[in-house]
């Protein structure tokens, strides 16, 4: 059995975050998403993964490397342009050569992992197996229909939806989906969809079963679903403290300090994560925030975000909440006349003031 990790993509819901990096990479509690994926598929006893690749291929090689350090072989294989899940297995033809596989969304949380849907897999032997999960709003999603156990349909966000069972980022195909990527047509949108291959399969009599998960899974594709995995995530740690506390700073609840963080004068309530070598001076971080390495947080206060590598947030007057800040950005109040708000952002960036 192989895997096949999915780490390509437009990222069009993340920009401008994936105008310059891969989402898969954003750190979710200071790990990257991606990394949850690997270690997902490696605890399911799979180690040669198909790593899938666009633009970013630079970025995430150096970030995952060969694998070794999870126990597994990474093989990159690069899509030639982000024209749909299903082409994205059509491109992997060759890695997969007869095998049968789990496809993973590499931007997909699932928080009880896949061994037990790789196992069920194994000892039923279906042509396809999804995974599936209840959801309130099921028109929002891909959604199954089943009969007698089996999926008998699948609708892409349908007006009225059959069931509340919505399709979670991981698939276990046989090499018969092969046929099925073969014969489908691009969608509407132009995309090879998993879900019409998947529709190929359960029109040709192939046995296609469920399997319901109960734990949470978070697809990470936009900004709010980032903050909502990364609220999970750090609810489940533990407190620990590796940098320097100083002056009156005061940890409340579940804080992780990495190596050489300091606290200074600041009071930081958990769950929340201090990354390494990261300063945060007379300032107050809240609840759900995950500050990433080297990011200075001076004089100002900050909750329910995540700022990634090396950012600066300097003397800011009101709170910041629910933000994704990217990597050496600076935020600062300005100390000279005139009083005015002063901006370069990139492309598709979104600012709220109050
Ligand atoms: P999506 O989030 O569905 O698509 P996207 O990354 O293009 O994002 P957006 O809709 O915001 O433009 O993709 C799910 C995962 O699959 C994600 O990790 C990216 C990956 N992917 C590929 O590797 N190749 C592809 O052709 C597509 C569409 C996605």
């Amino acid at each position: 059995m192989k895997a096949l990790i999915l780490s390509g993509g437009k990222g069009t819901r993340l920009r401008p975050i994936t105008h310059t990096g891969a989402k898969q990479l954003v750190p979710v509690a200071n790990k990257p998403i991606l990394f949850y994926a690997i270690e997902s598929v490696v605890k399911a006893g799979i180690s040669e993964i198909g790593m899938v690749v666009g633009d970013t291929e630079a970025e995430i090689r150096e970030a995952v490397g060969d694998g070794e350090r999870w126990g597994a072989h990474i093989t990159y294989i690069r899509q030639t342009a982000p024209l749909g899940l299903a082409h994205a297995v059509k491109e992997s033809e060759s890695f997969l050569a007869g095998h049968s596989f789990v496809m993973y969304l590499g931007d997909n949380l699932v928080r009880d992992g896949i061994e037990a849907f790789v196992k069920e897999f194994t000892e039923r032997r279906p042509d396809a197996m999804i995974l599936l999960a209840p959801v309130q709003a099921p028109e929002r999603f891909g959604v199954a229909e089943l009969q007698d156990g089996h999926v008998v349909r699948l609708v892409e966000k349908p007006a009225e939806p059959k069931s509340d069972l919505a399709l979670v980022g991981v698939y276990l195909f046989t090499p018969k989906i092969f046929e099925a990527v073969r014969a489908i047509r691009p969608s509407a949108r132009g995309e090879l969809e998993i879900t019409d291959a998947i529709q190929w399969l359960l029109d040709h009599d192939a046995k296609v079963e469920p399997h319901i998960v109960h734990g949470w899974w978070k697809d990470t594709g936009r900004l709010e679903d980032m903050l909502e995995a990364n609220r999970i995530v750090l609810d489940g740690l533990e407190a620990s403290n590796k940098g320097t506390i100083t002056g009156s700073s005061q940890l409340i609840g579940k804080v992780v300090v990495e190596t050489g963080a300091v606290v200074e004068n600041s009071v930081v309530r958990g769950p929340a994560i201090i990354g390494r070598g990261a300063r945060i001076v007379n300032s107050y971080v809240g609840p759900f925030t995950s500050i990433y390495h080297t990011v200075e947080i001076r004089n100002s206060e900050i909750e329910h975000s995540i700022v990634l590598e090396g950012s600066r947030i300097l003397d800011v007057a009101g709170r910041i909440e629910d933000s994704l800040i990217g990597k050496d950005v600076v935020i600062r109040r300005r100390q000279t006349m005139p009083k005015a708000l002063q901006f370069m952002l990139g492309d598709h960036s979104e600012v709220e003031l109050t």
